[in-house]
Parts: C-alpha cells; sequence; structure tokens
C-alpha cells in the first residue's frame, strides 16, 4: 500500500478539505510544551460522525494505525502519534476534530447540550451561559481543549472540588470503533442501570479504544454570584483545617480551592506583569472561590461569607492576611496567575513533572517528604509545587532554574522512581487529571495490580484486537 493511494481514497470520500498531507501538519507533531514528537503519513479531517466511521474503515482496509487529536493541549503525550513497536510498520494517521465542530442541541428542561467532539470546552462554557447555565468544566487551556479531547482524557481543571471530573458531566456518548462500526449512546437519562454502562471506557480511554465523535453533556445551574479569596498560609501544616473550615463555614459554597506557592507568585508577577494581590510574602497562598447559588440577597451574602471566613481563618492562625477580589479586573488578575503557573513549570529548561494525587489530608506530609527526598537526589533543585489542593491533586515540578540542569537530567530517572514510589505510599496516584498518554504508561505497572493491568489489557483487546487506536499510549506493553 501507498501512502498517495490512501490519501486519494480519504480525499475521495471526505473531499479535498479533509486531508492534510504530511508537509502541512508539523505543528501537530508535537505537543505545545515541545516534549512529544512523532511521525505521520497525514491528517484526516472528517467533519461527521459517517466520515469518520468511513475512515475508520478506509484505515482496517489499508492497514493504517489511527491517532486522534483534539485541541492538542495534553500534557502527557496522548494526541502525539507513538513511535511504533519494533516490527508494527503500519503508518500513523493523524484525526483531527476540527471540522466537527457543532453545538447541535442545547436542553434546558433536560440541562444538556449535545456538541460535536471538535467543539471548545470555552464555547461549551460560552453556550451554557448563554442559556444562564453552567458548563463546570475548566482549566487554563479552554479556548482551545475539545470536548472529545477532554472527554477522552476525563479531564479535571479548578471545579472538580465542587463539579467532579468530566466523567460525572457525560450523560451520553457516541463513538466510533475501531472496525469502523458506530456505537449510538447518545443518550440523556441522568439514570440509567441497563447493564454496563459502556460510555466509561471511552471516557478516560484516551483514543485507544474508540473515537468519540460526540456527546450529550449536563449543564448546571449558574450561580448567580461567584467571588475569589486569596490569603496567605501561616504554614502548610494549616492546609487541612484551612479546607474543611472553608467546606463547612458555608456549606456547599466552595466551589474551587487551589494552592499557589511563593516561587510560583514570584514568577508570575515578574514574567506576566501580574500584580501582587497581598502586600505581604509568604511562603504559600491559597485561593478560594464561594458561590452564591440565588440572586438577591444572596449575592451581597456571599461577600459576607468570604469575609467571615477569612476572620475565622485569622483568629485560628490558619492565614496571616487575605483579600477578596472586588472588581472584574481584581478577579482576573487572580486568574491570570493562576492560570499561568501552568507555564512556570517550564521555566529553567528541564524538569521532572508530576500530575499526581494523594487523600487531600495528607498534603503537608508529602510536600515535607518529597522536597526532602529532591535535596537529597538533586542538591540545589527547587521543588515546586501547585494545584487543586481541594481534591489532593498536585502539580509538582522539580527545576534547577538559572543553573545547569546536567545533574537533574542524569537524575531524573532516579528521581522519579523514588518520587513514583512516595506517590504510592501515600496511597496515591501518579496520575491526577492530565492521563497516562506516552508519559507514564509504563510507569503505572508499578501503580496498579497484575489482575487490573490483565483487565485493561483484555478491555483494549475486546474493543480493539488489530491495536489500531492510538498504540503506544495509555497500555504499557505486556
Ligand atoms: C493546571 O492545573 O494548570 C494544569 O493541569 C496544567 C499543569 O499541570 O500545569
Ligand atoms: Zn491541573
Amino acid at each position: 500500500m501507498s501512502n498517495s493511494r490512501f490519501a486519494d481514497a480519504v480525499r475521495r470520500r471526505l473531499g479535498a478539505a479533509g486531508w492534510l498531507d504530511r508537509s502541512q501538519i508539523d505543528a501537530a507533531l508535537v505537543d505545545f510544551r515541545g516534549v512529544f514528537t512523532g511521525e505521520a503519513m497525514g491528517m484526516a479531517r472528517p467533519a461527521s460522525t459517517d466520515e469518520v466511521a468511513a475512515l475508520v474503515q478506509l484505515c482496517v482496509e489499508h492497514d493504517v494505525a489511527i491517532v486522534t487529536q483534539g485541541g492538542n493541549t495534553g500534557l502527557s503525550g496522548g494526541a502525539i502519534p507513538a513511535t511504533p513497536r519494533s516490527g508494527d510498520a503500519r503508518p500513523r494517521l493523524v484525526v483531527s476534530m476540527s471540522r466537527m465542530r457543532a453545538i447541535e442541541d442545547v436542553n434546558i428542561e433536560r440541562g444538556t447540550i449535545t456538541a460535536q467532539a471538535g467543539v471548545t470546552v470555552e464555547e461549551l462554557q460560552h453556550c451554557a451561559a448563554e442559556a444562564d447555565r453552567l458548563f463546570a468544566p475548566d482549566w487554563g487551556a479552554r479556548g482551545t481543549a475539545t470536548l472529545g479531547g477532554a472527554v477522552s482524557t476525563n479531564a479535571g481543571g479548578i471545579n472538580v472540588v465542587k463539579h467532579g471530573n468530566m466523567r460525572e458531566h457525560v450523560l451520553g456518548l457516541e463513538v466510533v470503533l475501531a472496525d469502523g462500526r458506530v456505537w449510538d449512546g447518545l443518550r440523556s437519562l441522568p439514570k440509567d442501570n441497563s447493564g454496563f454502562d459502556l460510555k466509561q471506557l471511552f471516557i478516560s480511554g484516551e483514543g485507544t479504544v474508540g473515537i468519540v465523535t460526540r456527546a450529550v453533556v449536563r449543564m448546571h445551574e449558574r450561580p448567580a454570584q461567584q467571588r475569589i479569596a486569596f490569603a496567605s498560609l501561616s504554614s502548610l501544616n494549616a492546609l487541612n483545617e484551612l479546607m474543611a473550615l472553608a467546606r463547612s463555614a458555608v456549606p456547599g459554597a466552595l466551589s474551587a480551592l487551589e494552592l499557589i506557592p511563593e516561587v510560583g507568585v514570584a514568577q508570575v508577577v515578574e514574567k506576566f506583569g501580574v500584580r501582587r494581590p497581598l502586600g505581604i510574602v509568604s511562603d504559600w497562598y491559597v485561593l478560594i472561590r464561594y458561590d452564591a447559588m440565588r440572586g438577591g440577597d444572596d449575592v451581597a451574602r456571599v461577600d459576607d461569607d468570604l469575609t467571615m471566613l477569612l476572620n475565622r481563618a485569622l483568629d485560628a492562625q490558619l492565614i496571616t492576611d487575605g483579600v477578596i477580589a472586588g472588581t472584574d479586573a481584581q478577579e482576573s488578575n487572580l486568574w491570570v496567575m493562576r492560570d499561568e503557573l501552568t507555564a512556570t513549570r517550564s521555566f529553567g529548561g528541564f524538569g521532572v513533572k508530576y500530575d499526581l494525587a494523594i487523600p487531600p489530608d495528607r498534603i503537608a506530609a508529602f510536600v515535607e517528604r518529597a522536597d526532602t527526598l529532591v535535596s537529597t537526589v538533586v542538591p540545589g533543585a527547587l521543588s515546586f509545587v501547585f494545584g487543586h489542593v481541594g481534591d489532593g491533586n498536585l502539580h509538582f515540578t522539580v527545576l534547577t532554574p538559572d543553573v545547569d540542569d546536567a545533574p537533574l537530567i542524569r537524575a531524573a530517572s532516579e528521581l522519579r522512581t523514588k518520587l513514583d514510589g512516595l506517590v504510592w505510599e501515600f496511597n496515591g496516584t501518579i496520575s491526577a487529571e492530565h492521563g497516562l498518554g506516552r508519559e507514564l504508561r509504563e510507569r503505572v505497572v508499578g501503580q496498579k495490580s497484575d489482575v487490573e493491568l490483565d483487565l485493561m489489557r483484555r478491555i483494549k483487546r475486546a474493543l480493539d484486537p488489530d491495536d489500531r487506536l492510538n498504540p503506544g499510549v495509555m497500555l504499557p506493553d505486556e
């Protein structure tokens, strides 16, 4: 089979707009951080579910492997073609969902949106807002990340503490299977106990068991108002008590709870022109958001609630200072600071990066142990921690800014092995919200029992016996 014959077949079925040659897709063969690269013969751009199904059938006929790509904002390399295993000579095809961008239905009574996989998370947020509802999934890459990618990675983000991961937002799915058949599971029932909940296999399947083409997602009631506070922690040991207080002071109001370190604040202040929210400097800060669900009096009360929370936390010496964002500009300043923390993980060149989760009540103990471990293995390295602490989810990076990173590169493997072990000692996971992708698929073997790995492989074999869908991603080699 020649690649050009395959390309011609795709063009015949999908039209000229449905095919891009290898020379046109450089940007799709590297992730946005430049960490993962890959090779493919070209990119197919189907415009409908029928076209995806026809494309998969062509791939079966021509023995081509498929890597589905959404916004290419993933952090584990799951959307970039992996290097084929030895003996696997099949060409790789990137399948982009960028022409499947329709929001097909907004149903206010059911609280659902039905949309194609290439719609962005931000478009879904705007669509829900226009209906005076909330599409809750949210993270820094909202403007580029797509519905299909978010479903396929079970993406998390800043609202998980109140609304849960992507999994909690999907009521129904349509999926093109590895043999080209279409599974229409586009239901919108909050309850459906009619056997296996098959959609859960494709949510977090990272494109290895099917291609998500459409989804029915939930909208929630939109809060009448949200307010955020920024506070300096007296120490990381105060975090637990503060988290408990933030939850209990006004039950149901807490909708985001993020930990931010001074090393991060200093970097975003310097590099992104963000204003320091507080006059004082502390090792750790938290960002806390409260929702007011009703208008009228409740809107005024969200400020009172946050003020009361800060005062109680000050009295209990959990925080040393705090401020509530009083204007839209102050609020967006705080969110820019939070969102840009992602970029600060790349400062200093090479970094050992984690998206880990441990039980939230053990964060301070974990950070202390991890810092000690890092300074033992790579003296002088900087451990940089931030993240969604309400979910126990820490973005942990080890950097050596402004100095030669060769010692860190040399020690990276030992450091990863020891940090993985520490995460598991704390009953945690080495992937909280970014998935396994190419980065973690081998390391996850240490986290899962043989039984669990066997079940995962059996599911893969049952749904994709030819290993056609995203080979070399998520599943460890046997
Ligand atoms: C975030 O929370 O900002 C993202 O998960 C990205 C990151 O891990 O840096
Ligand atoms: Zn995150």
